[in-house]
């Protein structure tokens, strides 16, 4: 799909809303990254409800310099590989809560920032909606994620026993308060900064409306 990063191609990330005709690939992403926990009419609800932010993450790819200028002296267009998803992130606003629903990169592009980039962009909108507090639940063991929520404030509140039917494991819920002060803008414009240079050393190039406050 991707090629790696010694290739001439210039690879393109945007983050948007899904629409209706995203919602086959958002339920094969989620299947990859959770093994199926939302079907197509849970994703399609969320898409009528004016208190879910339901937010995917595409990445396409153009080839661009010298080689494309080779092939298009032979006829040959560049290789352009259009948006595909490979992100998924949902919030639901209950009260002044942010209740943070879904996050998923799917797997062949994990470890690259685009978590952090997804997670940034649903505390962005819980912001702009003037919410107070985030939280979520996730497996304990799943050391990856309760990191990357660590890593922007969360902290561990309690558990919920067994609350995981395949495996029996307690799911640790977390909190992230101060989401409505002005200082969490600040705070939420220097991430940005460091979540774009690490983008940009992975090779990422962000489309103008990614990250828009
Ligand atoms: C959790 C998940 C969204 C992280 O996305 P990602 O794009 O791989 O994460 P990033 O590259 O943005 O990493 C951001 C931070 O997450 C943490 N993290 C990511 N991968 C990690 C790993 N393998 N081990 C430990 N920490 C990790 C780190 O704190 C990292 O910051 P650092 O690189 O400065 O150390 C991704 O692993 C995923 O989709 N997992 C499957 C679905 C899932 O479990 N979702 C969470 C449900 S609650």
């Amino acid at each position: 799909m991707f090629s790696s990063v010694q290739f001439t191609a210039v690879r393109f990330l945007q983050i948007k809303h899904l629409a209706a005709e995203d919602l086959n690939s958002a339920v094969e992403l989620d299947r990859l990254c959770f093994g199926g926990l939302w079907t197509l009419e849970g994703y399609g609800r969320e898409l009528g409800s004016p208190n879910s932010d339901l937010l995917g993450l595409w990445a396409s790819e153009t080839e661009v310099g010298e080689s494309a200028q080779n092939l298009a002296r032979t006829g040959a267009p560049p290789l352009q590989i259009p948006p595909t998803l490979i992100g998924l992130g949902c919030l639901w606003a209950i009260l002044e809560e942010a209740h943070i629903t879904i996050l998923a990169i799917h797997p062949r592009f994990q470890g690259q920032g685009l978590g952090q980039a997804l997670l940034w962009d649903l505390l962005n909108k819980a912001h702009y909606r003037q919410l107070e507090r985030a939280t979520l639940e996730v497996r304990e063991s799943n050391l990856a994620a309760v990191s990357l929520y660590k890593k922007f404030g969360f902290k561990e509140a309690g558990r919920r026993k067994r609350y995981y039917e395949d495996t029996g494991e307690d799911a640790l819920v977390m909190w992230r308060s101060g989401l409505e002060k002005p200082e969490f803008q600040q705070y939420l414009a220097v991430e940005k900064v460091q979540i774009c240079d690490r983008l940009h050393q992975k090779n990422w190039h962000l489309a103008s409306d990614i990250f828009e406050f």
